[in-house]
């Protein structure tokens, strides 16, 4: 099957009770069983979940994978696949990635032991100079949030497995219908479905799709043991979103490529981070592993200050100031106030993370609209 009738109907059969076309929100905590030991394949809620279970499959077709794990959040999968670690071993991770991940590295898991190593990771080959024998994991986004970087995902895959290491690809930003890091040889792909997947702005949700079944095993027993799953409700809401993703990343494409090219025009506008621009550096390696170059972007002022942003952030109608991305509509956000505050001042600087740096999450409004917007509060 191809993606767009993988998106519709990988995972979902009618259901066996009533012939109901869409999966039922299974809202229950347990499951009757015969006898102990004798049931229909689900226990507890925890463990099991049919809407879960229905999910978990739409979503490991649509990443070519053969498994998918759901979670609580984004953070919640990104929390079990630390888990997979010990106290002494490596990972060597992106340095301009998602700040709660950051956060979460080094605030809860750096005093469990494990040492983290935050790199350049447009160049492949930085890589390996990083790597010793407690090097464990490879951890990546790409593009990044908030400054679309690239990642070459073929080229880390071959340096992972050369050493034996595991690389987990962050895809929330090009959701799977832009790109599928397993294809280039990763070994988990992680998603905050709260973004693309779900596309609605109206759950928290999170996943993991792997192709090995040992690393799923592992997988699973941290899900079960932790206990960081999703309710039934968001599982269908992900669901339902997850329907539609190839419809609206065409237009969230689409709406990104005029936009980008709009501000890149404006006189007070500095610099414009946006993959799909010939002159982005590693241009080329997107272009190879991604569909579409998608509706995020980010962008700085001439008057690089907080005060020059924050007239902007103020003015801005249709697109709203708030966190998260990958919704249906149009979001404006402040990294170095928002999602990257946790990340020091200095540290940010050093990535490119200024004080006036806006980032976009293009919805599929239509582009017009947005751009008028964008121009009386730019000005
Ligand atoms: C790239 C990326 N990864 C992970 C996360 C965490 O996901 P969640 O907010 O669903 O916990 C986010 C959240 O913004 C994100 O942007």
């Amino acid at each position: 099957m191809k993606l767009a009738t993988k998106l519709i109907h990988a995972g979902a059969e009618p259901d066996p009770a009533t012939g109901a076309i869409m999966t039922p929100i299974y809202q229950t905590s347990t499951f009757v069983q015969e006898s102990p030991g004798v049931h229909k394949g689900y226990e507890y809620a925890r463990t099991q979940n049919p809407t879960r279970h229905a999910l978990q499959n739409a979503l490991a077709a649509v990443e070519n994978g053969k498994y998918g794990l759901c979670f609580a959040s984004g953070s919640a999968a990104t929390d079990a696949v630390i888990k997979l670690l010990n106290p002494g071993d490596e990972v060597i991770a992106a340095n301009d990635m998602y700040g709660g991940t950051y956060r979460m590295f080094t605030k809860i898991f750096e005093k469990y032991g494990i040492k983290f190593h935050f790199i350049n990771m447009q160049d492949a080959n930085e890589i390996s100079k990083y790597i010793n024998k407690n090097t464990k994991l490879i951890w990546t986004e790409t593009p990044t949030n908030p400054m679309m970087n690239i990642t070459d995902i073929e080229a880390v895959a071959k340096i992972a497995k050369q050493h034996n290491i595991l690389l987990c690809v962050d895809n929330t930003f090009a959701s799977p219908y832009l790109q599928n890091p397993l294809n280039a040889g990763a070994d988990i792909v992680l998603h905050s479905a709260t973004k693309y997947i779900g596309g609605h702005s109206d759950s928290v949700h999170g996943c993991l799709i792997v192709n090995d079944e040992k690393l799923k095993d592992q997988l699973v027993f941290i899900q079960n043991s932790c206990g960081a799953v999703p309710g039934p409700q968001d599982c269908f809401l992900i669901l339902r979103g997850l329907k539609t993703l190839h419809v609206r990343m065409e237009r969230h494409c689409a709406n990104g490529e005029k936009i980008a090219n709009w501000l890149r025009q404006n006189s007070k506008v500095d610099k414009v981070f946006w993959c799909g621009f010939e002159d982005h550096p590693n241009h080329d390696i997107a272009k190879k592993q991604m569909r579409g170059y998608g509706g995020m972007m980010s962008f700085t002022l001439k008057d690089d200050s907080i005060e020059a942003a924050n007239k902007v952030l103020a003015s801005t109608q249709l697109f709203a100031l708030a966190e998260s991305l990958g919704g249906v509509e149009s979001l404006i956000g402040h990294p170095a106030s928002m999602t990257h505050a946790s990340i020091p001042r200095k540290e940010r600087i050093k990535n490119g993370l200024v004080d006036s740096l806006m980032r976009l999450s293009v919805g599929i409004e239509d582009a017009d609209d947005l751009i008028a917007d964008l121009k009386q509060a730019i000005g």
